[in-house]
C-alpha cells in the first residue's frame, strides 16, 4: 500500500516500539543533538501532548477499572491525535521545526490492530481522517523482546505489575503480537522505517538513530 505524501517544511520523526524500549530516553538524546546542530525541536508524546490529550491519556491508561473496547480505545486515541496534529504538530512543521513524537499512528496499528485484532484497513481509514493524512518522514523502531522491555520498565519505574497501566498489564502473548506487528509494519514501508536494536547501550542506539536522522536532514531542504 502506498502512503500519502506528508512532506511539509519541517521534519516529522516518530519513535515506536514495545514497552520499555527506551523511546523517551532516545527522544531526549535526539532533541539535544538536533538543538546542538542549530535545529528548532519539538518533543511530544502520545497519547497526550495537549491539555485534552493529557486528560484522555489518563482515562485510557490509568482508569483500568473502566471497560474499554479496543475500538473505543482507537477512537479516543484518534481524538487525542487530531488535537495534537492540529494544535501542535502541523504548526511546528510549518515553522520549520523538527518534530519528535513518542508514538503515533503506528502504535495504534501495532496495539489495537495486531495486539487486539482490529482490522488494519479500518484503523488506517480512521487515522487518515484524524490526522488529515499526516505521516512521519522517518519512523525509528526501537526493537526489544516484551520480556526484556517489561522487565526493564519494572526496574526503572520500580513498579509492581498491580500498578501497571492498561497496556503494560496485557499478557505476554499480546505484547508479542505487538512486536510482530511492528516488524510487519516496518517491512511494508522500509523507506520510512529504521529498526534499531534497543538492547544495545543507549549511546549506541542514539548514535545509530542520529545517523538516520542526519540522512533525512540532508534530504530536507528547509533552513535550520
Ligand atoms: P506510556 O506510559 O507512554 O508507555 P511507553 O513508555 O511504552 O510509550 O503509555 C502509552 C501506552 O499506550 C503504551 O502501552 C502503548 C499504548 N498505546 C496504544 O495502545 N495505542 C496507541 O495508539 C498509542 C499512542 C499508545
Amino acid at each position: 500500500m502506498s502512503e500519502a505524501g506528508s512532506r511539509t517544511r519541517g521534519l516529522f520523526i516518530t519513535l515506536e516500539g514495545p514497552e520499555g524500549s527506551g523511546k523517551s530516553l532516545l527522544g531526549r538524546a535526539l532533541a539535544a543533538r538536533l538543538e546542538a546542530n542549530g535545529r528548532r525541536v519539538l518533543l511530544t508524546r502520545e497519547p497526550g501532548g495537549t491539555p485534552l490529550g493529557d486528560v484522555l491519556r489518563d482515562v485510557l491508561l490509568l482508569r483500568r477499572e473502566l471497560h474499554f473496547a479496543p475500538l473505543a480505545q482507537a477512537l479516543v486515541l484518534a481524538a487525542s491525535r487530531t488535537q495534537l496534529v492540529q494544535d501542535v504538530i502541523r504548526p511546528a512543521l510549518r515553522s520549520g521545526t523538527v518534530v519528535l513524537c513518542d508514538r503515533y499512528v503506528d502504535s495504534t496499528y501495532a496495539y489495537q490492530g495486531f495486539g487486539h485484532g482490529l482490522a488494519l484497513e479500518d484503523l488506517r481509514m480512521v487515522m487518515r481522517v484524524a490526522t488529515e493524512g499526516l505521516l512521519p518522514d522517518l519512523t525509528l523502531l526501537l526493537d526489544v523482546t516484551p520480556e526484556m522491555g517489561l522487565a526493564r520498565k519494572q526496574r526503572q519505574g520500580a513498579t509492581s505489575p498491580s500498578e501497571w497501566n492498561r497496556f503494560e498489564a496485557e499478557t505476554l502473548a499480546f505484547h508479542n503480537r505487538v512486536r510482530d506487528g511492528y516488524h510487519a509494519l516496518a517491512a511494508e514501508h522500509p523507506e520510512r522505517w529504521v529498526r534499531l536494536d534497543a538492547t544495545s547501550h543507549p549511546e549506541v542506539v542514539a548514535a545509530e538513530a542520529w545517523h538516520a536522522v542526519q540522512q533525512r536532514l540532508i534530504e530536507d531542504p528547509s533552513p535550520p
